[in-house]
């Protein structure tokens, strides 16, 4: 798995311009959408579940937020969740953690969870997002033509506690 906030010396901060993204892609029968208040716990349940409790935890800071600052990514009914992208989670102004599924990778809803995100953070005032600490600097390129930011390793995630 590649993470978001995992700093190593192959990770780096990514920034990318809000005025430029490109619509939100419709994707069939794909829901891009924030989760209802009682859909939370299964939402970080499944992020630990399929990534990880860090992850997770930033997810809770996410959902924490008014208004709430994530989206998800869903298909059929009942709705099954394929995918998921927080932003103002670890720093304001931050986008990530991102993650889909596995079995539903290189089908468009990574691009489509990012770009959600980055709308709404044009949309609450932002003119830039960063990508913090970017485990898959090419999807974040091709997405969002996300450019590299010199010297941002380890940035704002320096001393940080790891799971033992
Ligand atoms: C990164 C991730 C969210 C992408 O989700 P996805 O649904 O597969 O992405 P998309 O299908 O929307 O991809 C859009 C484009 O991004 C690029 N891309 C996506 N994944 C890529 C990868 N692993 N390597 C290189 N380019 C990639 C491609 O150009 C792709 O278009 P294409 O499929 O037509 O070639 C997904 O691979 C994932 O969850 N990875 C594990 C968690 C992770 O690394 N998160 C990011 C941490 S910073």
């Amino acid at each position: 798995m590649q993470e978001c906030t995992s700093v190593d010396d192959h990770t780096m901060d990514m920034l990318i311009a809000l005025h430029a993204a490109p619509a939100v892609p419709a994707l069939l029968a794909l829901a891009v959408r924030k989760p209802l208040a009682p859909e939370h716990n299964l939402v970080t349940a499944w992020i630990a579940h399929h990534f990880s409790p860090a992850w997770a935890s930033e997810a809770r800071a996410a959902l924490a937020n008014r208004p709430l600052t994530l989206f998800i990514a869903t298909r059929g009914n009942p709705a099954e969740l394929l995918g998921f992208c927080a932003y103002d989670a670890t720093a304001r102004g931050f986008v990530g953690p991102i993650g889909v599924r596995d079995t539903a990778r290189r089908s468009g809803i990574g691009a489509a969870l990012l770009l959600a995100c980055l709308h709404d953070m044009r949309a609450m005032g932002y003119g830039y997002a960063i990508a913090g600490a970017v485990g898959a600097p090419e999807f974040f390129r091709q997405v969002a033509g996300a450019m590299e930011i010199p010297n941002s390793t380890p940035g704002i995630y320096a001393g940080m506690l790891r799971a033992p």
